[in-house]
């Protein structure tokens, strides 16, 4: 007997949840529709064939920014910087400094804006303004993007067309200010292709890194930037994705 559906007698609870469903299921596939890019790096990235890790530092620069940059010469390490583009504007000598001695220099938006709270033309101003910052500091724009708090829908990060960096390891330096936690938590956290989230505006962070940084050392990890570590197995860069280690098992 063929099965016949008495629309009439569906009880409304589940019309309104398979109405949400198909409305979801709708969205996701025009998600998918929107392409995504290839981006090209301005600059040639090495094979890594040791442990790796990169350090990331967000917020910045700071007043602690040449002390950290001290640090890691001294231990001829590489990170990458995502600044904010009024703090580049503050300290643009920092930016430049950071770039010039071979580190990453990624964007982390003008102002610091959380996506989830803000409308499409306020996230995309903070973020070109953000390009233009660094541009105007070191010459170049930046490929990569942090979104602040790693708030960042999937239709955002598509049509947004960036680079995006989040991060396998929170170093939770910015919710417990002790240097000796920090160094703790990155070295229980090390782990071959993290990608380490730390804030060089605090300096208990430098406290603490100028200790792991050795210490990481000797267990074998080389430390990288991030462009350095997405690259590390031949892949290339696409914007519209998230990036959050090496590998896709984290
Ligand atoms: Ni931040």
């Amino acid at each position: 007997m063929p099965l016949k559906i008495n629309f009439k007698k569906v009880p409304k609870a589940l019309k309104i949840v398979t109405g949400i469903l198909a409305i979801i299921l709708a969205a996701a596939f025009i998600v998918r529709q929107i392409p995504v890019n290839e981006i090209e790096l301005s600059y040639s990235t090495r094979d890594i064939s040791s442990k790796a890790i990169a350090l990331t530092f967000d917020d910045g620069p700071g007043k602690y920014t040449p002390r950290l940059l001290d640090i890691l010469n001294e231990h001829e390490a590489k990170a990458t910087f995502f600044v904010t583009g009024k703090n580049t504007e503050k300290y643009p000598q920092y930016v430049k400094r950071a770039f010039d001695e071979g580190h990453l220099i990624g964007n982390h938006t003008y102002n610091h804006i959380d996506f989830y709270k803000s409308t499409f033309d306020e996230v995309k101003n903070s973020i070109t303004m953000g390009e233009e910052a660094i541009e105007k500091a070191i010459g170049e724009k930046p490929i990569f993007l942090r979104a602040p708090y790693g708030n960042a829908t999937t239709i955002q990060l598509k049509l947004l067309d960036r680079a995006f960096v989040q991060w396998s390891v929170s170093s939770l330096d910015w919710l417990i200010e002790d240097s000796d936690f920090v160094y703790e938590r990155i070295l229980s956290t090390a782990k071959d292709g993290a990608i380490i989230l730390l804030h060089d505006t605090r300096k208990t962070t430098i406290d603490a890194v100028e200790r792991a940084i050795p210490e990481l050392q000797e267990q074998g990890y080389e430390l990288v930037r991030v462009d350095e570590l997405l690259t590390r197995n031949g892949d290339t860069i696409k914007s519209g994705k998230l990036y959050k280690s090496c590998k896709a098992d984290f």
